[in-house]
């Protein structure tokens, strides 16, 4: 197999990786983490692990640089670092885009063209945002006095990520928490922590002051759960699976920090017997097997009229039969790389074997693909049900189930019949069932003849037990502030 070079400067990182990132410093631990490569199941790296000691210090590190040199620089200022950062990820990117294939499995291309580069125009969206950050004069009905508000940062955010897109993931989360004038302490997933990594020395790089951003690999289970629960720590953000959600929910309470969160979804994606199946067929296609399924937006529900569904059906197939699925830094540009450890790989092959003997009917895939890395074949299951268990939990891989329907209210209801709330969608030609449909449809975000579009613009978070709080556009800042009311009198 032909395999991209290292670059030189990822090697110099990797050989340099050690330490937890806490203010200017390196900081070595007693235990580690091993970085394993999901396309060969080799070992890349050995990083800090970081304990409940360690998330300490990153606390007090960050809480340290909010009440000095971070919080005494001008919004413009801010503002100008944070676009920085922006620009040097761009300027970085294949770096950036290594390691993610590295340590997620997905192809180096994608990882440098679209997860690095919308990394950095994330950055550079709310690089603008610290000088228009406003409050308001309000007309309050006490005589002889005046009312104003001032919207103040929350404080040291603890940041907890997941690994689909270990970069990506950061960049949401760390640039309105940063352009609301907050510090951080980032605990990246334990499988994907090397762009993290690479994030914090960039920091400094381009003029952050030490202690702004702290980078702190670790378990969740210790790591993670000791940063949720720290006293000195004022907000949780956090993006991953529900049951780590409600963990992070309990682990609040003792000093009820804010917590806002992304969790899991199992999108409804509806083709209506109307639709242009030109668009269609791929849109839903890649609305599933884009990042391998292991996408919280992935359209795992596929509803299909039966009028159409045979012809849909064998098409979706035959587009995931054609699918390039490789090693992420092989030199061939691979659509999909493996999912990203074996236990998701388990996790995965179980849930297809639950549904095949369920009764859904296996069209492509179903397997393991090849001995080494964690490769799933991309898989079409057909006549999925409602109640099958592959029809209600988050699978996140590269398994489409496809469900049959026949009315538009019916499909409504079944659409909405999860408790998960994060995305839903259909395609038809018929603009009034689109505004129909993206009133009906109970989820964060509605796609309507596209899937899986997002911008650092626009809002985007879920209903139900897909979480609350929504990233991106003003109310990723809000998410990050709290508002003061001031009195005069
Ligand atoms: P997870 O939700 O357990 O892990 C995500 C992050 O939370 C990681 O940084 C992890 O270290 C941390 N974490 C785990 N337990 C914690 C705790 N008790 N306190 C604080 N932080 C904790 O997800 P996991 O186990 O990696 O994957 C399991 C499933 O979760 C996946 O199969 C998928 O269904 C779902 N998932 C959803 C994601 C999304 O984007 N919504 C992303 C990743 C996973
Ligand atoms: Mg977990």
């Amino acid at each position: 197999m032909n395999m991209h070079a290292l670059l030189p400067d990822v090697s110099a990182f990797l050989d340099n990786v050690q330490g937890l990132r806490i203010g200017a410093e390196k900081i070595e631990t007693a235990e580690h983490l091993d970085v394993e490569n999901p396309s060969t199941q080799g070992l890349i790296a050995r990083v800090a692990r970081a304990g409940a000691r360690e998330i300490d210090l990153a606390v007090a590190t960050a809480r340290a640089a909010l009440t000095g040199p971070w919080g005494a620089l001008t919004p413009h200022d801010r503002g100008q670092l944070i676009w920085r950062l922006g620009d040097a990820i761009e300027e970085n990117k294949a770096i950036f885009g290594q390691l993610d294939a590295l340590d997620n499995g997905k192809p180096f291309h994608i990882a440098r063209d679209v997860d690095a580069v919308y990394s950095a125009r994330h950055f550079r969206y709310f690089a603008g945002w610290p000088s228009k950050i406003e409050g308001r004069t309000i007309p309050v009905s006490v005589p002889g006095r005046m009312n104003y508000t001032k919207v103040e940062p929350v404080g040291v955010c603890g940041l907890i990520t997941p690994w689909n897109y270990p970069t990506l993931m950061v960049a949401w989360k760390l640039a309105p928490a940063l352009a609301a004038g907050n510090t951080v302490v980032l605990k990246p997933a334990e499988q994907t922590p090397l762009s993290a990594l690479f994030l914090a020395d960039l920091a400094l790089k381009v003029g952050f002051p030490p202690g702004v951003l702290n980078v702190v690999p670790g378990l969740g289970m210790d790591a993670g759960a000791a940063l949720a629960a720290h006293p000195g720590v004022d907000k949780v953000g956090f993006t991953g699976s529900t049951e780590t959600g409600r963990r992070i929910v309990e682990a609040s309470v003792g000093n009820l920090k804010k917590v806002s969160l992304e969790l899991g979804g199992k999108a409804a994606n509806i083709i209506f017997a109307d639709a242009d199946l030109k668009r269609a067929i791929p849109g839903a296609f890649w609305a599933l097997f884009g990042n391998n399924g292991q996408s919280c937006t992935a359209g795992a529900r596929l509803f299909v009229h039966r009028s159409i569904r045979d012809d849909v059906v064998r098409e979706l197939a035959k587009m995931a039969e054609g699918l390039s699925v490789g090693p992420g830094m092989e030199l061939k540009a691979h659509d999909l790389g493996p999912v990203v450890s074996a236990a998701q790989m388990t996790k995965v092959l179980g849930y297809i074997d639950q549904g095949t003997a369920a009764g859904a009917q296996c069209m492509t895939g179903g397997a393991r693909q090849g001995e080494t890395g964690y490769f799933v074949a991309p898989t079409v299951l057909d006549n999925v049900a409602d109640d099958m268990v592959i029809a209600r939990e988050e699978i996140f891989g590269p398994v489409l189930s496809v469900l049959p329907f026949d009315e538009e209210d019916e499909v409504l209801a079944r659409a909405n019949d999860t408790e998960f709330g994060l995305a839903a969608g259909c395609w038809t030609q018929d603009v009034s069932r689109c505004l129909r449909m993206a009133d009906g449809l109970k989820a964060g975000t509605i796609w309507t003849n596209t899937w899986g579009d997002t911008d650092p613009a626009s809002p985007f978070g879920g209903m139900k037990q897909s979480g609350y709080g929504r990233e991106m556009g003003g109310e990723a800042i809000a998410l990050y502030s709290q508002t003061k009311s001031v009195w005069l009198g």
